[in-house]
């Protein structure tokens, strides 16, 4: 069932809304390009709210001191680890496979923002 979450406006670049949908706790992200995401607002490792983290790129690199920022790659980064999960899939990207918060389907028609759950 579609849920209507915020207006598109109300969620700027790299920002983020937590909102409650059937009593589950979902955080709505909108990455740099435009595009809004939805996860589920729980960290996999001990449970704190993603929507207590930050938004930020992917850092890559193949060398001690390297920092390569892939923008194509952004990431929701939990506040008391620092576990990141791409805002994309909510897969970890440290055993994406493995561990990943799962992901909600977003619209947006009218300047609104709606969360299937
Ligand atoms: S609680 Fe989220 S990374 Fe540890």
């Amino acid at each position: 069932m579609k849920h209507l979450v915020c207006k598109y406006e109300d969620l700027k670049i790299d920002g983020k809304k937590a909102v409650s949908i059937d009593r589950k706790a979902i955080v709505v992200v909108r990455s740099e390009s435009g595009e809004v995401y939805a996860l589920r607002d729980v960290c996999p490792h001990k449970g704190p709210c993603l929507s207590a983290g930050m938004i930020d790129r992917n850092c890559a690199g193949d060398s001690v001191g390297e920092y390569i920022f892939e923008k194509e790659t952004e990431v929701l980064r939990c506040p008391w680890h620092s576990w990141e999960f791409d805002i994309k899939t909510g897969r970890s990207l440290f055993a994406p496979e493995k561990v990943k918060v799962k992901t909600y389907e977003v619209t947006i028609e009218d300047d609104k923002v709606y969360v299937e759950v």
